[in-house]
This record gives C-alpha cells, structure tokens and sequence, in this order.
C-alpha cells in the first residue's frame, strides 16, 4: 500500500486480516517529469533518495524479504504490527516501485492524479487505483463538472472560467449560496461556500490570480450552492460492476455545530440513519453507474475506488464531486463494517474480475479525529500523547494513526494536523459513539482538539431519521443468477424504467 496517513492505517489494518501488508509510507521513489521511470525496472538496483521519505525518526529494524526482488528495509512506525488472528503490517521507505506485492493499493490522490498507477502496471503489476485518465475525476474539477453534465448526473449548476470578468459575470447569474473551488488539487482546502456575494468575487480574483493556490487555482469552477445532509458513498469497481460499501458521513469543518474553516475531516461514522438502501441503489442508478459508463466511452478503464460525494437536497440526491480514493476519514468507519476478505474484493476488481459482494457488518462504527493545536493552520508537533496503551486496550476501540512517530524511546509523538483517530465499534451508533468519546477522554496532548459532536445528531434521531438504526450502503446485488455476483451496467434497467427497488437481489 502507498501512502502512510489515518485511512492508509484503517486499510492497513483492514487488509492484514486476511494478507501481509507493505506500507510504503513515503509514497513513490519517482515523481512526475524525473526522468527516470524510464530506467527503472522491478528488481533493479536502482537506489531511491531517502529524502524523499515521510516524517520520522522511526530506527530501521531490518530487512523483510518480499519475493523475488529480494529485501525491503522495514522501519519502526505506529503503523506496524500484527493484526490480532491476522497478518503483519510493516512499514518502509522503499518506495512501491520495489515491492514485490501481489496487489499495489494506492491511498492518496496525488500519485493517482501523477499515473502511479500507469507506471506500476506498464511493469506488470496488479494495482487498485485509476490510472492518470481516470484520475482527473479528482484531479481537474472542471473534468469532473464536464464528465457528469455528458453522464446526465445530477449536480449543481457550474461554470469553468479562467478570466475573472465572466466569472464574476456568472456569479451576478446566481442566486446564493456560491461557491468557488479551485480547478486542481488543493488538499481539501480549495472550495469556498459563501452567503456573501463580495467574498465570492474576491475569491475569485484571489485564485485566478494564482496567489490562493498557485496553478490549481488559475481555472475556478463556480457552483450554485446546493443545500442539504451530505453523505459518502464509496464503491469499489473494477470500470464495469460496482460493489458499494457502507454509506458514511464525515464532519469537515473545525468546530461544533459546523463552524470554523475547513479540514482534512473531523470525524465520520457509518451507518447514515437517513440514508436507505433505496438511496443507495438510486445514486448508483442515477449517477454512479452513468459516470463509469461515460469513463468507459472516454476508453477510460477504471479500477478502484470510486467515492461519490453527495448532497441530499429537497429535489433528491446531487453529486458534489467525485474522490478517486478513499475517503479519510470515511474509511475508518466504513472498512470496520465490510465482514470480509477486503484484499480480495480489491484484488478482484484491480483485475477487472469483481464478483465478490462482501458480507456487512449491521454495527455502527464512530471515528473522532484529535488534532494538535492550532490545526488546521501551521499544527503544534512533537509531543508525547498520553493514554495511547490504556486506550487501545479499551473494547470496541481502535486507534488510528494519521500524524504521529515513534521517538527513539518508543513513545509516541504527535507529528501532523490530524494525528489520530479514535474510532468506537458498538450494537448501534450511540454505543459505538460512547466508546469513542470514552477513549479521546483518557488521550491528552498540549493544544489536542477535536469535536463532541460526531454523529451526535444522528444519535438523537435530528436528521430526519427514527434516531440511531438504519444500515446505509452494502447489501447490493451479489449471488444471483449463474453469472456470479457484483452488478453490471444497469443502463437497460434504468431505461425501462424499472423500480431500483425491485431488482435487488440478495439484500441483507
Ligand atoms: P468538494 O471538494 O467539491 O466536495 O467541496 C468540499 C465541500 O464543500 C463539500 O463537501 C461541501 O461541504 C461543500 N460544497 C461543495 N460544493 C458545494 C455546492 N455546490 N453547494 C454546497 N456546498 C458545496
Ligand atoms: N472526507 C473527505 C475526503 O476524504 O475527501
């Protein structure tokens, strides 16, 4: 696996229950426009810089034999050990390119966005994650906008500009909310939502310009903005069939109540009480399985996971952009409730064979994200966290790494904005939510933060719901017919005008 963050960790520790896990925390030796993928072939001698290792000062323990390409240095790190009735996960710097994995997951968009993937498979190998082409679904939100208007998704009303005076034009067209995101990748950060029309014009003048985001910035797209619960649905498909997983919600902003700036994401939990197996099979109907289809005319083949994240408006479900990832962190909730051989799932769509429909755990998972101080600015680092043993004996709790290391004596230190998360499994989401909390009271760090109110509303039933039951996404398709399970392009379906209802098959 590529990538050494929180929803790196939670699918590490997901996939080691039925496979060996390589994190390669520093993601690849190669970095776009280098010049030298061209010399590099697996199992060659090549040297990688350590520079470009992650943050640590993790000691090495040694070399782990992997294959045929002989050894990998593994590094100590939170990341690593042994998943009770499990596999190891261990740790590196060795970038991807030198790992002999059956299966190579890459977590972050970035080197997606760079063609991670391409590379890894131009040399053979098995990989979870859209190539290049497919990428730009994240990658450019202007790609994304333009591909769903040709699907037909639903999605709010938006503009591509590059000159602010037909930006600004299109704003005065508007009623509000606006909203104005940056074209490119900005790490979460690039997306304003505003009652205020003067700050969106400002906005506006400050990405164009290049001085908000750089060139991520130089094309905006410009959305009316839509109102509503949002909620993540991610589905694992191998550019044909799709198999989703549990529905999540996650928490974005800073504060209680949803105040304060943006983040990574403050916490998530999984089941979403107001979001129905209906739902579901309607999103995948209406725009999951459009969008392939559209990839697919573009002759774009795309293997990974696909993360629709949504709006449930008054007039239905919308689609406010794609991921071409896993949602971080959306996957700290969701995996703990896939029952089943994760590995294999992924490995069978990575090879264009999607047939497993996993077995859904009906628990509830809750993750509260603690964050050093003064995050989601410039984070306090380096102290030691207390508690992390006490707590992760704790049942029904997992603890997540995102940003911390080990220091030479073995303890644990905060190293990033978000730096852990405290993930509670529990019968229904209030017992999932009191274990969680639970745990982040007996955690303490100088300057931690994090919010109280994570699923706090699905808990006492204030978001449409009865309150606290509801299973969200998993249960689709799956074991019917001779043909072996998943779900096909389901165009014929929609077009007759069937029920979505009416065609499952196999529900939970
Ligand atoms: P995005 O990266 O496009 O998902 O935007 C980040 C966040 O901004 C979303 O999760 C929403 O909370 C918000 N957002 C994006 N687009 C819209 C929209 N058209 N209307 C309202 N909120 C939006
Ligand atoms: N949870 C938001 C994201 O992963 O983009």
């Amino acid at each position: 696996m590529v990538g050494g963050g929180g929803r790196e960790h939670a699918l590490a520790l997901a996939l080691a229950r039925t496979a060996e896990v390589v994190v390669c925390r520093s993601g690849s030796g190669l970095r776009p426009g280098s010049g030298s993928a061209a010399h590099l072939e697996p199992g060659s001698d090549t040297a990688f810089g350590s520079a470009a290792a992650g943050a640590g000062t993790a000691a090495p323990t040694g070399p782990v034999r992997t294959g045929r390409e002989g050894a990998i240095l593994a590094v100590e790190s939170p990341l690593a050990g042994v998943v009770p009735g499990g596999h190891r996960v261990i740790v590196t710097d060795a970038p991807p390119e030198e790992v002999d994995a059956g299966l190579v997951i890459i977590g972050p968009e970035q080197p997606l966005v760079d063609g991670l993937a391409d590379r890894l498979r131009a040399w053979g190998r098995l990989v979870f994650g859209p190539g290049a082409d497919g990428a730009q679904l994240e990658g450019s939100k202007a790609f994304m906008k333009h591909l769903l208007s040709d699907a037909g998704v639903p999605t709010a009303r938006f503009g591509v500009f590059d000159e602010v005076a037909e930006a600004v034009a299109f704003l005065r067209e508007l009623d509000g909310p606006w909203v104005v995101k940056t074209d490119g990748l900005a790490a979460g950060k690039g997306v304003l939502v505003t009652e205020d029309r003067d700050e969106a014009e400002a906005d506006v003048r400050a990405k164009l310009s290049g001085a908000a985001f750089g060139d991520a910035g130089r094309t905006v797209v410009i959305e009316e903005g839509l109102v509503g619960r949002e909620c993540s649905l991610l589905v694992v498909t191998d550019g044909t069939r799709v198999v989703p997983l549990p529905v999540a919600r996650d928490a974005k902003r800073i504060g209680d109540g949803d105040t304060g700036p943006n983040t990574g994401g403050m916490g998530a939990f999984s089941p979403v009480p107001d979001v129905d197996d209906r739902l579901v099979d309607r999103v995948l109907d209406e725009a999951v399985e459009p969008t392939l289809a559209a990839l697919r005319r573009r002759g774009i083949d795309y293997r990974g996971v696909l993360y629709a994240g949504l709006m449930l408006t008054a007039d239905g479900p919308r689609m406010l952009e794609y991921n071409v990832r896993f949602g971080d962190p959306e996957t700290q909730v969701v995996l703990p409730r896939v029952d089943d051989d994760l590995a294999g799932l992924l490995a069978e769509a990575a090879a264009g064979r999607l047939r497993s429909e996993p077995a859904v755990s009906p628990d509830a998972a809750v993750c509260v994200v603690l964050a050093a101080g003064n995050y989601p600015g410039a984070p306090r680092t380096g102290d030691v966290i207390e508690g992390i043993d006490a707590v992760a004996a704790l049942p029904g709790v997992t603890v997540v790494h995102a940003g911390t290391v080990l220091d030479p004596e073995g303890a644990v230190r905060t190293a990033g904005g978000r730096v852990l998360g405290v993930v509670g499994r529990g019968a229904d989401l209030a017992d999932a939510r009191r274990r969680a909390y639970g745990a982040c009271e007996r955690l303490d760090w100088p300057g931690m933060q994090y919010r109280h109110d994570i699923a706090a509303a699905a808990v006492a039933g204030l978001d449409g719901s009865s309150g606290g039951s509801g299973r969200g996404g998993g249960g689709r398709g799956g074991g019917g017919g001779g043909g072996g399970g998943g779900r096909s392009d389901a165009g014929a379906d929609v077009a007759s005008g069937l029920d979505p209802g009416s065609r499952r098959r196999g529900a939970r």
